[in-house]
């Protein structure tokens, strides 16, 4: 079985657009876990927070990481922020390959995700005491799952595509486009 790169980091920590990037970069594809539920669930996710509740959203990231542990070809996979939380899914994802923890600091993310009305858990008077609160709580966990942690508030996103595709290679996953 191949390995899959896995991208791991806070909401608004470039993950998906990491993701994008560098699945142009090294032909391979790319999968967004966010994408994957609002695709299979016909549904978004604030939607099914609002509807269903945090714990039923949880559940099925769960699944949908069963569900991509079990395809055989490597691929980049961006999961959504609270993914690596559940014990559980560390494991899952102790298989699955690389994991790449894109780190940020609070200020970075508000910066980037102020003005977004689509994350349920930043919808409250005061963002970024919250992204300080969750990233606390969070931070030992990112750190856990992660094989590689890239510092990317001062990084372009092609420097950390870089650091990515070095790290790769040094495990063995492979540019389709060399
Ligand atoms: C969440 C992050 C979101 C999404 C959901 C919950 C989290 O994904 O899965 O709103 O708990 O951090 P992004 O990290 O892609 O924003």
């Amino acid at each position: 079985m191949s390995k899959h790169i896995v991208l791991e980091g806070f909401m608004g920590s470039g993950k998906t657009t990491v993701g994008i990037r560098l699945s142009y970069k090294m032909a391979m594809t790319v999968t967004d876990t966010d994408k994957l539920i609002e695709k299979e669930q016909q549904k978004k996710i604030s939607d099914i927070f609002a509807e269903d509740g945090e714990e039923a959203f949880r559940q099925i990231e769960t699944e949908c990481l069963i569900h991509l542990a079990e395809q055989g070809h490597g691929q980049i996979i961006s999961l959504g922020g609270g993914v690596p939380m559940r014990p559980k899914n560390r494991e899952i994802l102790k298989t699955l390959g690389m994991v790449v923890y894109l780190r940020a600091k609070p200020e970075t993310i508000y910066a980037r995700v102020k003005n977004d009305t689509t994350r349920p858990l930043l919808q409250c008077d005061d963002p970024l005491t919250r992204i300080r609160e969750l990233m606390a709580e969070r931070e030992r966990m990112y750190e856990e799952a992660a094989d590689v942690i890239i510092d990317t508030d001062s990084l372009s996103v092609e420097q950390i595509l870089a650091d990515i595709v070095r790290e790769a290679e040094k495990r063995g996953i492979q540019s389709c486009s060399y």
